[in-house]
């Protein structure tokens, strides 16, 4: 894929390749993600084809704001509570399809919700209105691989494939919107991720449910391995044994190959993630031992990624 630099000639060039069908990797405040125009069920189809993507598991579609989602999806007053709350940001709501919204019915993998986000990034919020459609965009990793959070960390795993970068710099937040989508009335956490539930329940004045658990279904991506690195992950661990490389956090670890907080932020920690694995990872080490991380606030989301990470694989 080719890298563009942010410009105006840029944002441009890249508007018009999506709408001619082409694949155009761009940075949201979460993750790069792989866009494609949602309406163009070709284009839609070779996203899934250039990640090795199951076409079981369906696809986020980004909006520039609620009154564009409002054309794809039916809102409930939960719904559009969150939305007008955190949008643009990083929520993505699973809700009921509208129809004959011209979203390509392989975005939602045949099922009757689609996903909806509107990404606060100022490149993506330039791209959705200089395009004019719906951008259907998974993150811009091979399917069950590191989400990436610069635009050289696309280029690496698409090296050789066709399709435009927008270069953004990188990602701020650094893991997944957060899914969240209902059962019935009540709201169900599908994905953990940028936004937390401390967050999300106290907007919605309500316990959200866990997806997997005996109340809500599981999400068609949630059930893999993922967000994996080549080597294996050793979790929980104090220290590196022979031949292991240890990702640190916070002051007390000793002998860290790379720390994601010393001061034991977990915001700085989200930040550095998956960068840091790739990192690791380029040593070609055999395992990355990682220490504890507290469960708390964006704590939550970063274990999720790094017990599937740590899962066997397929
Ligand atoms: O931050 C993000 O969400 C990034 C940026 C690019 O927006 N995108 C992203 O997309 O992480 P992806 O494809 O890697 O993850 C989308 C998740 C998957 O777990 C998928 O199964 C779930 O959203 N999903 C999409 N549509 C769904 C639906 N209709 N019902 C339930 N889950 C859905
Ligand atoms: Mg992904």
């Amino acid at each position: 894929m080719k890298t563009l630099a942010a410009s105006p000639d840029n944002i441009a060039r890249a508007a018009a390749h999506l709408r001619g069908g082409g694949l155009v990797a761009f940075p949201t405040e979460t993750v790069y993600g792989l866009g494609a125009d949602a309406t163009n069920a070709l284009a839609v189809a070779s996203v899934f084809d250039v990640k090795s993507r199951p076409l079981f598991n369906p696809l986020i579609v980004h909006v520039p704001d609620l009154a564009q989602a409002e054309k794809l999806a039916e809102f409930s007053p939960g719904a559009y509570s969150l939305a007008e709350k955190f949008w643009p940001g990083a929520l993505t709501l699973v809700l009921p399809r509208r129809a004959g919204s011209g979203v390509a019915d392989l975005v939602p993998a045949g099922l009757g919700t689609i996903a909806l986000r509107a990404p606060r990034h100022p490149l993506a919020q330039a791209l959705l209105r200089e395009s004019g459609c719906p951008i259907a965009a998974p993150s811009a990793n091979r399917s069950g691989g590191i989400s990436p959070t610069l635009a050289q960390h696309v280029e690496e795993d698409f090296a050789g494939e066709e399709g435009l970068i927008l270069d953004g710099g990188p990602s701020e937040v650094g893991l997944e919107s957060t899914v969240v989508g209902w059962n019935g009335k009540r709201p169900v956490l599908l994905r953990s991720g940028a936004l937390t539930r401390e967050e999300l329940e106290q907007a919605l004045g309500a316990r959200l449910d866990q997806a997997g658990s005996a109340e809500a279904p599981v999400s068609p991506g949630q059930l893999e391995s993922h967000y994996a690195p080549r080597a294996s992950l050793r979790l929980d661990a104090q220290e590196a044994k022979d031949g292991e490389a240890l990702l640190g956090f916070g002051p007390d670890i000793v002998g860290a190959h790379y720390n994601l907080s010393p001061a034991g932020d977990l915001i700085e920690a989200a930040a550095n993630l998956y960068a840091a694995l790739r990192l690791l990872d380029a040593t070609g080490v055999r395992t990355i031992a990682v220490a504890p991380i507290p469960d708390r606030g964006l704590g939550e989301a970063i274990n999720d990624r790094l017990r599937r990470a740590a899962a066997p694989r397929r």
